[in-house]
């Protein structure tokens, strides 16, 4: 095993068995299964490290500079870095990197510029949009009037002219863009055209496509957007957590409704490592790493297709694909449990107009970010596609065979052992 992660093992072993028994397991299931989950990665040891750190221990509420406890001369400076390299990175006006996570930062937002009440146009949960974009069941839907925009039905591509259509019919006064599910490029310049028109706060949610961004594979929405949130832990392979940047004249009222406005005490050990996650997205390797996932994905997505299935939208431009099952006679749900007892982790989706409710589905989504950072290229991705495909056709027959693929593969690309 890798001498960092057995050290820490070998601690928590000693202190907790129960933990520790826990621990290992999931050590396991991650070592030996093919991760699929789009939201999903694998962090470097340098952010274990930090996020595993005495940090921990340091209250701060307040900002650099303005805190509400002594003691804070080291934090403040470990805040101010992460601050810097943010906007250093997305070449951002601002930017604040307390958010808990990526609901977080969206909350923080929504309680800076919108009143209960207050119309927002969102995606549509069933064309890749987020629950925190407006989901009747998340307190954005029941607090706001959200009204969901969502994919053309025949494309699978967003439909701007009905964005644009909606828009000069509620007045919202914000329109939230990005997704979590949504296989393409992501126009935010007619966004920006169309939140003008209707004098509205543009917001974009890059938390599943902030890598590409950084690697130049996606149009970068800080010059249009008047606030940006993503999540640090899925194509930036960082901490879990979140972060808001925004215009310089948004500052203040974003920096207040995080705190004290729906946050309290910083997770200092969590922002020394998204310090540290920022510094690694500006290097050459993580770019080829963007780079190598993208291509991974688009190679997933062409296999699928000259099996037969259908992808939603017909492809993917970015790190993620979903699988429309609709003509497989198998449901996401089916797909997805019978992939999990073989040891490849997918979760299941809906699709543009899906008949099945959130529970079942007709689609299945697909991402590469995990498999690529432990090394898994476009062959690899291949193979992936046929056991995916052979699981939706002949799984009882064929089940062996694809546990003993995905037991080759993992081994050949190991991530703790
Ligand atoms: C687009 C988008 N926004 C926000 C979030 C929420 O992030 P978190 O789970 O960190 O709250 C997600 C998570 O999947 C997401 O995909």
């Amino acid at each position: 095993m890798r001498e960092f992660i057995e050290k820490m093992l070998e601690s928590i072993r000693k202190s907790d068995s129960e933990i520790y028994e826990i621990m290992m397991s999931e050590v396991l299931r991650q070592e030996k299964s093919i991760n699929l989950i789009a939201s999903e990665n694998f962090v470097l040891d340098d952010i274990l490290a930090c996020n595993g750190s005495i940090l921990t221990n340091k209250y701060s509420e307040g900002y650099p500079m303005r805190r509400y406890y002594g003691g804070c001369e080291n934090i403040d400076k470990l805040e101010q870095l992460a601050i810097e390299r943010l906007k250093r990175l997305f070449g951002a006006e601002s930017a604040n990197v307390q958010p808990h996570s990526g609901t977080q930062a969206n909350m923080a937002v929504y309680f800076a510029f919108l009143s209960p009440g207050d119309t927002v146009l969102g995606m549509e949960l069933n064309s890749g949009g987020h629950l925190t974009h407006g989901s009747k069941v998340n307190i954005s839907g029941k607090y706001f009037n959200f009204v969901p925009y969502g994919v053309d039905k025949k494309t699978g591509f967003i439909d701007y002219d009905n964005v644009r259509k909606l828009a000069h019919e509620h007045h919202p006064k914000m329109i939230v863009c990005g997704a979590s599910s949504y296989p393409r490029i992501i126009d935010f310049h007619e966004f920006k055209k169309i939140a003008d028109e209707v004098n509205a706060y543009l917001m974009a949610d890059i938390s599943h496509i902030a890598g590409m961004i950084i690697a130049g594979l996606h149009p970068n929405p800080v010059e249009f957007a008047d606030f940006v949130t993503s999540t640090t832990h899925k194509t930036l392979r960082g901490p879990r957590g979140g972060v808001i940047m925004c215009k310089k004249e948004y500052e203040n009222k974003i920096n207040r409704a995080v705190f004290p406005g729906t946050q309290g005490g910083p997770h200092q050990h969590t922002i020394a490592s998204k310090a540290m996650c920022f510094r690694n997205a500006f290097s050459k390797e993580f770019k080829e790493y963007i780079h190598d996932v993208v291509k991974n994905c688009s190679s997933m997505a062409n296999e699928f297709i000259s099996l037969g299935m259908n992808l939603v939208s017909g492809g993917t431009d970015n790190h993620l694909l979903v699988l429309d099952l609709s003509n497989m006679r198998i449901t996401g749900r089916e797909l997805q449990e019978r992939l999990d007892s073989a040891n490849i982790t997918t979760n299941k989706e809906t699709i543009p107009d899906d008949k099945l409710g959130p529970q079942i589905t007709s689609g299945l989504r697909i991402g590469t970010s995990a498999i690529t950072s432990r090394g898994m290229n476009e062959n690899d991705c291949k193979t992936i596609a046929n056991l995916i495909y052979l699981s939706c056709t002949d799984f009882d027959s064929k089940k062996s065979y694809i546990v003993d693929i995905v037991e080759g593969l993992t081994s050949k690309y190991p991530i703790y052992l």
